[in-house]
């Protein structure tokens, strides 16, 4: 678990707020992430998944509290180190398979051409469309595209993976190879941080914060979120601290 030691921590954040205008995304959120896990952010639409992500990868700066990934306050030299799959495809569909994954393995730091090369086609193979390699994106169908997106993310080898809801709209055969990937990722000594509103996914993490109104309403594994509230499934875990919260303000 979660130590203080710098170097078992993939993530850190402590007490941050951000807001979009009046609205308030995460509301004081503090969570830290071990190493080498796949750690589940759930909560429903809204809850600040998103927002939460794109703190990490940089793309948002916090109004209050701080931010830490790989020991560092995210920035453009920490976006090497990270893949980030976002929620809506950022592919070019004018493109192959195999021009965009090449194209994330450049911007990413792969500047050796054979080395580029090389694994540009073991992630195409990875996820199992080297056949398709030469196709255009927009021929391809939205689990294909997901595969693709994946492999944007993974190519250039990063110790962190932020995913924001890679598995939505994946059939169930695929959303098991999904996690069979993530699985073996976690084995090498990668972190993955993945957001679902499914609770089907949440099975899969080793821990999960729950989350809802921009602030994390519990953490564990999914056998302490479980245990802890004496309920069997996570989906009734999950309202059991939804209820206690609502208790709590009531
Ligand atoms: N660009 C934006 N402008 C204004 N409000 C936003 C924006 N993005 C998200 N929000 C709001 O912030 C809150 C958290 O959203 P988000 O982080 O996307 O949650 P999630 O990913 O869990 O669905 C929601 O109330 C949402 O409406
Ligand atoms: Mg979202």
């Amino acid at each position: 678990m979660a130590t203080a030691d710098s170097n078992h921590v993939a993530v850190d954040i402590n007490e941050v707020t951000f807001r979009y205008g009046n609205i308030r995304a995460l509301d004081g959120l503090s969570l830290t992430v071990p190493s080498g896990i796949s750690f589940g952010l759930l909560g429903p639409n809204g809850a600040g998944k998103t927002t939460l992500i794109r703190l990490l990868v940089g793309l948002l700066k916090p109004k209050r509290g701080s931010v830490h990934v790989l020991g560092e306050v995210p920035s453009r030299h920490t976006a090497s180190r990270v893949g980030y799959m976002p929620q809506l495809h950022s592919l070019y569909t004018e493109l192959s398979i195999r021009q965009n994954v090449e194209f994330f393995a450049r911007i990413n730091g792969l500047t050796d051409r054979t080395e580029r090369a090389q694994r540009v086609e073991d992630t195409i193979r990875l996820v199992d469309l080297w056949s398709r390699r030469n196709d255009s994106v927009t021929k391809l169908s939205g689990g294909m595209r997901q595969r693709v997106s994946l492999a944007c993310a993974i190519v250039h080898n990063p110790p962190l993976l932020l995913l924001d809801e890679p598995t939505v709209g994946l059939d169930p055969e695929l959303r098991v190879t999904f996690w069979e990937h993530f699985a073996n990722l976690n084995e090498q000594g990668v972190t993955i941080i993945v957001s679902s509103h499914t609770m089907d996914d949440a099975a899969h993490c080793d821990c999960l914060a729950f989350m809802r109104n921009g602030r994390v309403i519990a953490e564990g594994s999914p056998d302490e979120l479980r245990g802890d509230t004496g309920q069997t499934t996570l989906e009734d875990a999950f309202l059991y601290y939804v209820r206690s919260e609502e208790g709590d303000r009531a």
